[in-house]
């Protein structure tokens, strides 16, 4: 059996939650393969949000099992008070959710570095929760994995992250105070965490034969460490190839990379935006659509779907599929914009998705026509609305091969 992979397309905030959450309705496993808890996806149910950040979407299924794999970062607090937040709305993740022993852990320091470098001239905007820096630890070779974290050796790898920053951050205070405050803060999540943590090498290895994955990619293509608006990327890598890498996962039994675009376009943080709309169209767009950080609540940029970047996402992606959200968003909108070749197509706006026949809006058709010409790519669905009945299917797509 081959299992999908949903990635988004843009610069995140795309709504990968929403085909996620339809896809774990049948699958066994959905298994995250990057990032942490700079993710932030947002789920309606039953008239409830709930926001997950390092807890994969399959949380809301109780039959579905959630596996964290090697490719993510944790930060063991704010994972505990994820853990309280489904908790408190009624969800239970006992016995169906591992964290991979691999995963790396971030702690106070790493979260204080990436505060000194985004104080600076230089920044990135971040989420600042300290990802950048954990994965360079793991690439450092001086970063704390979760199955030390748990074990009995892990103040020795706490010391060793402490001297390694030690020599190469000035001006962050590395005396004793701040590493018993790393040590103080870390040791309340140890035992929590403990019974999460998987040791299994290849825990999919059997597993993928026959039981339904859903492999779950955080932030999008264009955030890619390689592949993305480098330095104004994340720091790991988002593509549907990473997959099989960052879980791991028998990579033959990967199967299409679908990918997730918004019918327009937002960013947070700094870096290139040709499209973006002048504050004063922005802020409604924003405002109808939510358009603010799920992690950090930060107003997020707006502008017109661009076609150019959505394209080269899509090669790099490997991605001939694309499930759109939020095009309910635009109705009402006298005229779409769209950037195609550096230019600015306008097309006439729809007043609802969907008609009374239950159809797609005929304007609306012809715009995802230019999307699927222009990208050689088919939508296969829309997001419709924010709640998890609120699909619609335009072309059949079977997401599990045989
Ligand atoms: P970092 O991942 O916190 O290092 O942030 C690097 C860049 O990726 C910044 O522009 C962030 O705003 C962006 N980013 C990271 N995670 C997400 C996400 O889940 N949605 C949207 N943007 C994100």
């Amino acid at each position: 059996m081959k299992h999908p992979v949903v990635v988004g397309l843009q610069f995140g905030d795309e709504g990968k939650g929403k085909l996620t959450d339809f896809l774990a309705r049948d699958a066994a496993w959905v298994i995250r393969f990057n990032g942490g808890s700079n993710a932030g996806h947002t789920l309606h149910v039953g008239g409830k949000k709930v926001v997950t950040h390092s807890v994969p979407s399959g949380v809301l299924y109780p039959k579905c099992r959630n596996f964290i794999g090697s490719g993510c970062v944790l930060e063991p607090l704010a994972f505990r008070k994820e853990l309280q937040e489904l908790s408190a709305a009624g969800i239970s993740v006992h016995g169906r959710l591992w964290i991979d022993y691999r995963v790396h852990l971030t702690a106070p320091l790493h979260r204080a570095i990436e505060a000194i470098r985004e104080a600076g001239s230089k920044k990135v905007g971040t989420t600042r929760k300290g990802i950048g820096p954990t994965y360079a630890t793991k690439a450092f070779r001086t970063g704390i994995r979760m199955g030390d974290f748990v074990g009995s050796s892990w103040e020795e790898k706490l010391r060793d992250l402490f001297e390694s920053f030690g020599a190469l951050v000035q001006g962050l205070e590395m005396d004793e105070a701040q590493y018993d405050f790393n040590f103080d803060v870390l040791s309340k999540a140890r035992s929590e965490l403990s019974p999460f943590v998987s040791r299994d090498p290849a825990p999919f290895a059997s597993v993928s034969e026959n039981q339904k994955c859903v492999l779950e990619g955080a932030q999008a293509v264009m955030l890619d460490i390689d592949h993305g608006t480098y330095p104004f990327v994340t720091s790991s890598h988002t593509v549907g190839a990473y997959a099989p890498v960052g879980v791991p996962f028998p990579y033959r039994r990967v199967g299409a990379s679908v990918g997730v675009a918004k019918a327009y376009l937002t960013r947070v943080g700094e870096g290139p935006f040709p499209s973006e709309l002048p504050e004063d169209q922005a802020d409604r767009i924003r405002m109808k659509g939510g358009e603010f950080g799920a992690t950090t609540g930060r107003p997020r940029r707006v502008g017109w779907l661009n076609l150019d970047e959505l394209r080269t996402a899509m090669l790099l992606g490997d991605c001939e599929h694309i499930f759109l959200t939020k095009s309910d968003i635009l109705s009402g909108e006298k005229e779409v914009k769209v950037m195609w070749q550096g230019k600015l197509h306008v097309f006439p706006g729809w007043e609802s998705v969907l008609r009374a026949d239950g159809k797609l809006d005929s304007a609306l058709e012809s715009y995802l026509q230019f999307i699927e010409q222009k990208t050689n790519g088919t939508v296969i669905g829309l997001g419709t609305g924010p709640e998890r009945e609120s699909m619609f299917w335009r072309r059949p797509f079977s997401f599990w091969e045989n």
